[in-house]
């Protein structure tokens, strides 16, 4: 179901398609440094065409940035002031969001919120500076589950000062579409269905836009490759059979170096890893990665394929670590503490009922508001929203705020996700740790932008408000957060 199979047909390979792709994203970027030592480049949102099956099957009508898919790579230094103006050749309104970049809140690229949309012909120009080095995306925050869902969107490579030594370093920006058997979008954006489930997974998985075949290494070669899923809804979960990825970053921000767990590198949507693939395979050999996320729907991916010579015998034993962020330590024994509870979704009353008896005939606090609430939300359910956040249900970007956090103080937030589903929660603005996962501390007590809870998980995440303003927290199935599943977090 993840791939159209047309087994017969012969596809391009992946190193041709990406050639092809990197060449046609760097060319129309254009990017010059200003008198005032700005990096400026260019993005044109527009309509395009779009080879996301493999040949035979005709291109697909997409939205894009610089007419490539995913848009260009946008990659600066860190400590770089950066330019970005965005010109809007689509029919509706849009904005860009820098996924995971510490900006401020006017560059925020949130529609009504931090500024007036970018209505069609206009251009607006974003500014600001590369904070944290680390692996970074741009989308559109308008109607993200249409504008992301059509192609809109791109990586944003921040290096380090003085990166680690690696032979190359790569950016797989994956996600997945809905076509149909001519390979044609599949138009049915925003679907109850989805919404209500979830979200609006597709059937074909691209690897930078093209759906791949193989990629091409050299026996003893080290490659960092960044790892950004930019899907909708699918939750990706990768495994490089017979080969040892070593972590280290998590949505840009480095970790301690480690193995994930199982062996399986897991992905919600917006999420990116940074791992360190040492090609330790024969020469001459093809080794299969796997996406294992949903049980019983595997498949390939790509294949890692080994050319003939090797680059060198064995793995080189150069450092993994990366250089810290200028990121706040939280201080857990002053930090303010608040609930955040999710509900909703097919099967969430069950969900709600069953979580709440676990906790005692009585239940209390939040989730006892809410179960008294359990009839108006369901009655909200059938007027379209169907997902909420301590009990509110978002329509629109603006809003009163759900929180508002004292600045440069820290906070734990305590979430608990009191659904069947699992849903990627994002904060704009910030980095966050995350310490605890059912009550036990985590053990790499990553910063993360964007943290997948699992069904009936409890998260805590703790970070210093130090970035003013209003800040969205959604949850980055990008149906789920049309569908409710937002709110503003005020920093003041
Ligand atoms: Cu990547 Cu609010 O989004
Ligand atoms: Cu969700």
């Amino acid at each position: 179901m993840s791939c159209l199979s047309m087994p017969t047909l012969t596809r391009r390979a992946f190193l041709a398609s990406a050639a092809a792709a990197s060449a046609s994203a760097v060319l129309p970027l254009h990017t010059r440094p200003s008198a005032a030592g700005i990096r400026e480049f260019r993005l044109r949102a527009g309509p395009g065409r779009a080879q996301i099956a493999p040949e035979p099957y005709g291109q697909t009508a997409v939205w894009s940035y610089n007419d490539a898919v995913p848009g260009p790579e946008i990659r600066v230094r860190q400590g770089e002031r950066v330019g970005i103006a965005v010109e809007n050749a689509l029919d509706e309104e849009t904005t860009v969001h820098w996924h995971g970049v510490r900006v401020p809140n006017a560059m925020d690229g949130v529609p009504h919120l931090t500024q007036v949309p970018i209505a069609p012909g206009e251009t607006f120009t974003y500014q600001f500076d590369g904070v944290d080095a680390g692996t970074f995306w741009y989308h559109p925050h308008q109607r993200s589950f249409e504008q992301v869902g059509r192609g809109l969107y791109g990586p944003l490579i921040v290096e380090e000062a003085d990166p680690i030594q690696v032979d190359r370093d790569v950016t797989w920006v994956l996600s997945d579409w809905r076509l149909t058997n001519s390979a044609e979008m599949r138009e049915d954006f925003g679907g109850r269905h989805d919404m209500m489930h979830n979200g609006r997974v597709g059937n074909t998985v691209t690897i930078n836009g093209r759906v791949p075949d193989a990629f091409p290494v050299k026996k003893g070669e080290r490659i960092r490759l960044r790892l950004i899923n930019a899907a909708n809804a699918r939750i990706f979960g990768l495994e490089f059979r017979g080969h040892e990825p070593i972590v280290i970053a998590l949505d840009g921000q480095p970790v301690a170096p480690h193995a994930p767990e199982g062996g399986m590198v897991v992905l919600g949507p917006a999420m990116r890893a940074d791992l360190i693939l040492d090609m330790t395979g024969d020469t001459g050999s093809r080794v299969t990665v796997t996406d294992r996320f949903y049980t019983g729907l595997e498949y390939r991916l790509v294949d890692l394929a080994y050319e003939k010579q090797p680059l060198r015998d064995k793995a080189p034993d150069w450092p993994l670590a990366l250089p810290p962020n200028p990121l706040l330590e939280p201080d857990l024994a002053k930090a303010a503490r608040h609930e955040v509870t999710f509900n909703g979704g097919m099967m969430g009353a069950m969900v709600m009922q069953e979580m709440a008896g676990s906790m005692g005939a009585e239940p209390s606090g939040r989730m006892g508001d809410m179960m008294g609430n359990m009839g108006s939300m369901m009655d909200m359910m059938h007027s379209g929203k169907i997902w909420f956040i301590n009990g509110v249900a978002a329509q629109g970007h603006v809003m009163d705020p759900m929180l508002i956090l004292e600045k440069d103080r820290s906070h734990v937030l305590a979430m608990t996700n009191a659904t069947a589903w699992h849903h990627p929660m994002h904060l704009h603005g910030h980095s966050f740790r995350v310490i605890s996962r059912n009550g036990e501390p985590t053990p790499h007590r990553e910063w993360q932008d964007t943290v997948l809870m699992a069904p009936r998980e409890r998260v805590e995440i703790a970070f210093v408000a130090d970035n003013p303003g209003d800040w969205m927290f959604h949850c980055h199935v990008l149906e789920h957060q049309a569908a409710g599943m937002m709110g503003v977090i005020r920093v003041a």
